[in-house]
């Protein structure tokens, strides 16, 4: 048996759901816990979904026709359908929030600079396997920010943000294997798997860095030292946001590794119950 066949695929579909955010209720720049360097965190993440996300749809479209499982044809569907819908909503977040002055075009470009660059340099291979790791990523940050609310939602300061945190996060988990799943059926070079992810993930938060100060940089805006460690208990405090993601990020790098070996399940079953709110905002 190989170990694409040792987890069974989650064969629960994959359904994008079609969501209205009201975005002028971003009014504040620095409206994350207010803090420029968790709010710019949400403008580095947010910043980079638009053209990150269209970069999984095309890795993926790549092997699409190399798939004969229609279970997995059918992810593939609803996984494109998805992550295009997140890539609109993002976009309408960031005008938002360059209208209130924030650089997003500058760091847009930024990490569209870098996306080019590997859509030129590397095999569609390892482009699929940049995308499968960015999906352990951005399942990893879902499962944080549901299973922690007050902490991972902004605080006080209502604003679009939070209800496209949970949309977003949830349909992450639902799709989190597809890519995972089509590497594995079209390319399965483990050790290739294990070492881009590796890259990934290192650079991952020195790319969010850089688009913090870039930020930061544009609107003169230094951070307090008050700031500085509400942001570092945040991220590295006991059940902070990286001290926790970083042993989730390893357990990637395992030979024989499949995403649905954890179980998030439970975090999105009823999540009209749990989120009527998010729920509200279904159109279709
Ligand atoms: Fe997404
Ligand atoms: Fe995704």
């Amino acid at each position: 048996m190989t170990a694409a066949q040792t987890v069974p695929m989650n064969a629960k579909p994959i359904k994008p759901r079609r969501m209205s955010f009201d975005m002028m209720n971003l009014r504040e720049k620095y409206f994350f816990h207010d803090n420029p360097i968790l709010s710019t965190l949400m403008y580095a993440l947010s910043a980079s979904f638009p053209d990150g996300e269209r970069f999984f749809i095309d890795t993926v479209r790549h092997y699409q026709k190399d798939i004969d499982d229609p279970v997995l044809q059918a992810q593939i569907r609803g996984f494109i359908g998805q992550e295009a819908h997140h890539s609109r909503i993002h976009e309408d977040f960031n005008a938002q929030a360059q209208s209130l002055g924030m650089a997003m075009d500058k760091i847009q470009k930024h990490f569209k600079n870098r996306i080019d660059t590997a859509r030129r340099r590397l095999d569609p291979g390892r482009q699929l396997a940049i995308t499968a790791a960015l999906e352990h990523v951005t399942a990893t940050l879902a499962q944080w920010t549901l299973e922690n609310p007050e902490a991972g939602m902004g605080g006080e300061n209502h604003s679009p943000l939070r209800e496209m945190l949970i949309w977003h996060a949830m349909e992450e988990i639902e799709h989190k294997a597809v890519a995972f799943d089509v590497y594995r059926a079209a390319v399965n070079r483990e050790k290739e798997r294990i070492m881009v992810a590796k890259i990934v993930f290192r650079t991952f938060w020195i790319q969010m860095a850089i688009a913090q100060v870039m930020l930061l940089w544009h609107d003169r805006k230094i951070p307090s030292l008050q700031h500085i460690r509400d942001a570092w208990r945040f991220m590295w405090g006991p059940g902070g946001f990286r001290s926790w993601a970083a042993p989730e990020f390893k357990r990637y790098l395992v030979r024989g590794f499949h995403p649905n070996q954890i179980n998030q399940n439970h975090l999105i079953e009823q999540w009209h119950a749990t989120y009527p709110e998010v729920a509200a905002l279904q159109t279709a």
